[in-house]
C-alpha cells in the first residue's frame, strides 16, 4: 500500500481508506483493466482497433500484468489502473501477432501503422508512466494521487530518479492533477496531422523528479 509524507500527494480528496494498490492484475480482473483502458484511451486506441467490441478483447490480451497494477475497491472491483513501461515494453503490450489474432491478415499491417505512434521508450532512470485511468464513478476521490503516488513508490523501489508521463492537450484536468503532485512539464510536442486522428494537438512531457531523501522534489 503507498503511503507518502508529501503535502501534494494528499491532494484535495481523501480515497477511501479500503482501496488497496496492488502490483499486477487480479485473477478475473482481465476485462475490468481492459475496459478501464479502453473508457480512458479509447480515442487513441480507435484509429487503430475499431470499435468498444473489437478493441476491449485486444486490449485484454495485450495486458502486461508485470507493468500494471491495480486500485481495488473493498469488494474486489477494479477502481483504477496505473500502467508502466519496463525493458522497451509497455502495460498494453501490443505485439503484431496479437493484431493477426484479432483482425484480418489484410488490415493488421495498418492496424500497426496507426498504433506504432503510441508507442514511447523510457529515458535511463526514469520511470515512464503508460496510463493511469480511474473508473468514471469512483473520479474526484484521490484514487488518481495514489496511483501517482505508487507510481513513484515504484521508481524508487527500481533506484530511479524520475517518474514521466505524456498528457495530451484536451486533458487539462489530468495535467492539473499532475501538477498538484509536483509534475514539471519539460516540452510540448506537436503530433499534428495524426492529431485529429487521435482527437488531441499535443503532448506534454511531465517529470517529477526524486529527492534522496524519499521525499518528493
Ligand atoms: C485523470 C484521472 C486518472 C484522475 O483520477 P482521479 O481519481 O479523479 O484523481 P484524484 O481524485 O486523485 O484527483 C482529482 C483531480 O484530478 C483532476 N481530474 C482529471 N480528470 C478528472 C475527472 N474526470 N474527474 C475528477 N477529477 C479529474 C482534477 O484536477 C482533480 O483535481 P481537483 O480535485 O482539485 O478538482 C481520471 O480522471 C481518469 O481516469 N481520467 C481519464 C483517463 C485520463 O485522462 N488519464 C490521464 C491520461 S494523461
Amino acid at each position: 500500500m503507498t503511503t507518502l509524507n508529501r503535502p501534494d500527494f494528499r491532494g484535495s480528496a481523501v480515497p477511501p481508506p479500503d482501496v488497496r494498490v496492488l502490483d499486477g492484475v487480479p485473477p478475473g480482473a482481465e476485462e475490468a483493466v481492459a475496459r478501464l483502458y479502453w473508457t480512458a484511451f479509447a480515442r487513441k486506441f480507435r484509429p487503430g482497433l475499431g470499435d468498444a467490441e473489437h478493441g476491449v478483447p485486444v486490449l485484454r490480451e495485450a495486458l502486461a500484468a508485470d507493468r500494471l497494477s491495480c486500485a481495488i475497491g473493498p469488494d474486489g472491483t477494479v477502481l483504477g489502473v496505473l500502467g508502466h513501461y519496463r525493458a522497451g515494453r509497455g502495460a498494453i503490450d501490443l505485439r503484431y501477432q496479437t493484431l493477426l489474432r484479432h483482425f484480418s491478415p489484410w488490415s493488421a499491417p495498418w492496424r500497426a501503422l496507426l498504433l506504432l505512434p503510441l508507442h514511447r521508450e523510457a529515458r535511463p532512470g526514469e520511470l515512464l508512466l503508460d496510463g493511469i485511468a480511474v473508473d468514471p464513478a469512483a473520479r474526484g476521490r484521490g484514487l488518481g494521487t495514489r496511483l501517482l503516488a505508487h507510481a513513484v513508490e515504484l521508481a524508487r523501489q527500481d533506484g530511479l530518479r524520475w517518474v514521466r508521463l505524456g498528457v495530451v492537450d484536451t486533458n487539462p484536468r489530468a495535467r492539473a492533477l499532475y501538477e498538484r503532485c509536483g509534475f514539471v512539464a519539460e516540452r510540448t510536442q506537436e503530433v499534428s496531422p495524426l492529431g485529429a486522428l487521435y482527437g488531441f494537438r499535443s503532448v506534454t512531457e511531465m517529470t517529477l523528479e526524486l529527492s534522496e531523501q524519499g521525499e518528493g522534489t
